[in-house]
């Protein structure tokens, strides 16, 4: 009986875990529009008075309906504006979609991703479909459209993503399972986009595990998995973290049962040595400075830049970059536990510096401080960038529409300004005066884990305290606490983690050369 369990469970394992990483089927067709043979094709258009040109052969074989519903004004395109047109035997789909971008001047790759992720929910979940045709890219006739098929793509697939390893009930739950893009030739640019998807996927996954459940040790484990795909993976235990030195780390460990991890990956494609850093705190409660209910309900994605590592590296290692990638992480939960790091310590790091803790729940920057310094001095990268969910204080400043940017080094924050207009995933440059740096200056210690002035620009102090454990290497630090979770659903965002940054990074790999 009690074997038959364990099948049954491991059974049930194995679907969540095919369940939780299958993406849908994605295929060329080259047939003409009114050959399609789907349940839906979808199509866009821009904002206009009168039918675009591009749905002429559409609209003839539904016998003018599209023109109609142009001048009857009923239809304009405006954004997000939608209708289905029954296709009744009149051309090879069952039906067709006609999804609005709205103005032609506003245009944009985001506007057709967030278009495609729209769809993609509204075809499975509003209209019940398992499979659809898309043909968005086709919006501007003869224009080149590879990178408007990779981002109509991109859309549908993180679209589409939903976490689902708890529910056990599924009953009703339907999936999308393939996607058809109308056109040839773009099979790279499909390929890619299923690659930046499953990993950005991959980063949500990890955002959205139960805190209990994805420990730091956890945590490393998914990391470890990148072995698979070319990626040299270190995971470093307690121990081995006592014998290196990572106090800092060991300092905001002190409260948890569970024990830390520190991570390092490399990817060697050859090319510039990139080091991307991520804070992994798996539970931010505030630790003795806990924090108040409503704030530490999400507190579970405070490992959300340590996941968009992990999903980045990924991501290079499937598309194969000409890039030598670290990827580094240090994992720890932040608990008030009795031997809990407490106000007013002053903690030693790996760099030699000493910490004023001044509060408890500024820990991200705390484990950062050995992340960054480690980095530096073993890895040795041109250019370091850290990935962290640091201050409220820059949900305040950006709220989720883009993430904090700052350092002292202008060509990779343009770099990184430039990735995020290509990918959606914005960054805002924050100033770096060194005004900021002073309000970090510690009178018992070397430098304290607050600004100095309360409640002064908090973001910007933070970055400045991790500041002070780069030494020489050109770096930036992202400060994502924003958009690195969703409130609610939208465009090919899910309400939950978002994996914001994973295609930035990859973005900014591939223009750092
Ligand atoms: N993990 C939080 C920052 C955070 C807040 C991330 C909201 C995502 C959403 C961080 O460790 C923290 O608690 N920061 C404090 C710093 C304060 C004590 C100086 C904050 O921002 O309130
Ligand atoms: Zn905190
Ligand atoms: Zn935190």
């Amino acid at each position: 009986m009690f074997q038959f369990l364990l099948l049954f469970l491991r059974i049930t394992k194995l679907i969540n875990v095919i369940g939780v990483f299958s993406l849908m089927d994605v295929r060329l067709s080259d047939d003409k529009l009114v050959s399609l043979k789907t349940p839906l094709l979808a199509l866009a258009c821009f904002e206009s008075e009168s039918m675009p040109d591009h749905l002429k052969d559409v609209d003839k074989a539904l016998q003018g309906e599209i023109a109609a519903l142009f001048e009857s004004g009923n239809f304009k395109g405006e954004l997000n504006q939608w209708r289905i047109i029954g296709g009744c035997g009149r051309l090879a789909c069952d039906n067709v979609l006609l999804f609005g971008l709205g103005k032609k001047n506003d245009a944009s790759l985001e506007i057709l991703r967030r278009a495609s992720g729209t769809t993609a929910s509204l075809v499975r979940d509003k209209l019940g479909l398992s499979e659809f045709a898309i043909a968005f890219h086709m919006v501007e006739s003869g224009k080149p459209c590879k990178s408007m098929v990779q981002a109509e793509v991109e859309g549908v697939l993180l679209g589409s993503y939903r976490y689902l390893k708890y529910k056990t009930v599924r009953e009703g739950l339907k999936s999308l399972k393939s996607l058809v893009v109308a056109g040839k030739g773009f099979e790279n640019e499909i390929e890619k986009a299923r690659v930046l998807a499953e990993c950005a996927n991959l980063t949500r996954d990890l955002q959205n595990d139960p805190a209990s459940d994805l420990t730091p040790e956890k945590l490393a484990d998914a990391a470890r998995e990148l072995e698979k795909f070319g990626v040299s993976v270190q995971v470093f235990d307690k121990k081995q973290i006592e014998a290196l030195g990572l106090t800092a780390l060991l300092a905001v460990n002190r409260g948890s049962v569970n024990e830390p991890r520190f991570v390092v990956m490399e990817y060697d494609g050859g090319g510039k040595r990139i080091a991307l850093i991520g804070k992994g705190i798996t539970f931010d409660s505030g630790g003795l400075d806990i924090k108040p209910a409503d704030g530490m309900l999400s507190m579970r994605m405070d490992m959300s830049g340590a996941a968009v590592v992990i999903g980045a590296l990924r991501a290079a290692a499937m598309l194969k970059l000409k890039a030598h990638l670290f990827g580094v992480f240090a994992a720890t939960e932040n608990m008030p536990g009795n031997n809990a790091y407490k106000p007013g310590d002053v903690v030693p790091t790996y760099s030699g510096k000493t910490i004023e803790i001044a509060n408890t729940d500024a820990e991200g920057r705390v484990v950062l401080a050995d992340a960054l310094a480690y980095s530096e001095k073993h890895l040795k990268p041109e250019v370091m960038i850290d990935f962290a969910t640091l201050t409220g204080a820059c949900v305040v400043a950006l709220g989720s529409v883009c993430a904090g940017v700052m350092g002292d080094d202008q060509s990779i924050i343009d770099a990184l300004k430039n990735a995020g207009e290509a990918t959606g995933e914005r960054v805002w440059q924050l100033p770096f005066y060194k005004e900021y740096l002073d309000q970090v200056k510690s009178e018992v210690a070397d430098v304290r884990n607050l600004g100095i002035v309360p409640r002064q620009g908090g973001a910007i102090t933070a970055g400045a305290f991790l500041k002070a454990f780069v030494e020489k290497t050109p770096w930036a630090h992202i400060d994502i606490a924003g958009p690195a979770w969703a409130d609610k659903s939208s465009g090919y965002t899910r309400k939950g983690g978002t994996g914001f940054g994973v295609r930035l990074a990859v973005e900014f790999i591939e223009r750092w050369k």
